[in-house]
């Protein structure tokens, strides 16, 4: 019998212990602290059960080369701005001034940049959301866009194309990206939940691979990846990684959620695909170079001299 009565307790604590907002990652259940781990959070909102949701696996051979898959034309992303980076108790997230936009890519029209965040493991473990074929990369980084005409993000959230979020991988590296530094420094002053600190003199440029490394990506129609879990977003994932070291990548396992405990694994498992297509845009990179390759070989052979 009391064997009975502790699960019906804790059942009921469950039920009255947790608010219906109060979702969590797995690494941050404890039975003291019961919370809505990612199987629950339909419980904190109910989007978080549909057919669309983020992050997915990308099987690689199951792609589909899309030629709409231009490069973007990245707008302002060399600008230098002081942003609030925040340790918001899942995250660390710094703003960004609406400044920013990103066109072309296959986008159905120019987005501003809202705000980014990472998502990470443990101490440089895998950490990231997506995976492709399977392998899941130790922290990704999401730059949150909106569509140009909307002035915030929930007004966005409710088109369905209204949010594009560009995704990037990381990896080991030997050394480290000294265009991190601000970032990593900044991580200090914010270890706890609610902390927060300025990020002085960083362009959303510093942060990612070079522009002519950034033609060849994924695409994908799918969800926010923490509750609400709204489907409105166009997802990008770029296939070159951006290189930090283990030391970085360590870093960010310092932080801390809002129970004191260390913030690690800060991903949501893979979603089903429900027969979503995923596109690539091709390794333009290669096209380019074998361009030019042929270019070189029609100077050397007299063919594009005109006469
Ligand atoms: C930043 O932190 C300070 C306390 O250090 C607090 O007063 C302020 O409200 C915080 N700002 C935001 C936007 O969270
Ligand atoms: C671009 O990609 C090449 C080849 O993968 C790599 O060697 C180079 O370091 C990358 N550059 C940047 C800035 O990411
Ligand atoms: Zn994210």
């Amino acid at each position: 019998m009391q064997q009975l009565i502790l699960p019906a307790l804790l059942a009921s604590c469950w039920t009255l212990c947790t608010e219906a907002g109060d979702w969590c990652y797995q690494t941050q259940f404890s039975l003291d602290h019961p919370c809505n781990v990612p199987e629950k959070w339909n419980l904190a909102n109910s989007r978080c059960d549909g057919r669309s949701q983020s992050p997915i696996n990308i099987v690689t051979r199951k792609t589909l080369k899309d030629k709409r898959l231009t490069p973007f034309k990245f707008d302002n992303y060399q600008q230098i701005f002081t942003g609030m980076i925040k340790n918001n108790g899942h995250s660390v997230q710094a703003g960004v001034p609406h400044l920013s936009t990103v066109s072309g890519g296959g986008l159905p029209t120019s987005y501003k940049a809202v705000q980014f965040h990472l998502h990470w493991g443990n101490n440089g473990g895998p950490g990231s959301e997506h995976t492709i074929d399977g392998e899941q990369y130790p922290m990704e980084l999401h730059i949150v866009h909106m569509k140009q005409q909307y002035t915030d993000l929930t007004t966005a959230l409710s088109d369905q194309e209204g949010v594009a979020v560009l995704g990037f991988f990381y990896e080991k590296s030997n050394s480290a990206n000294r265009k991190y530094e601000p970032i990593i420094n900044a991580l200090r002053s914010i270890r706890n939940a609610k902390d927060n600190t300025s990020l002085i003199a960083i362009s959303l440029a510093q942060l990612i691979p070079a522009e002519q490394n950034l033609t060849s990506y994924y695409r994908y129609k799918g969800s926010l990846t923490t509750p609400g879990c709204n489907e409105a977003v166009i997802w990008t994932l770029f296939e070159s990684p951006i290189p930090l070291s283990m030391e970085q990548l360590r870093a960010f396992s310092e932080l801390k959620f809002h129970d004191g405990k260390s913030m690690v694994g800060t991903f949501r498992p893979v979603q089903p695909l429900n027969g979503r297509q995923v596109s690539w845009s091709g390794g333009a990179v290669i096209l380019a170079s074998s361009f030019l390759l042929m270019a070189a070989i029609a100077t050397a052979l007299g063919l594009s001299q005109p006469n």
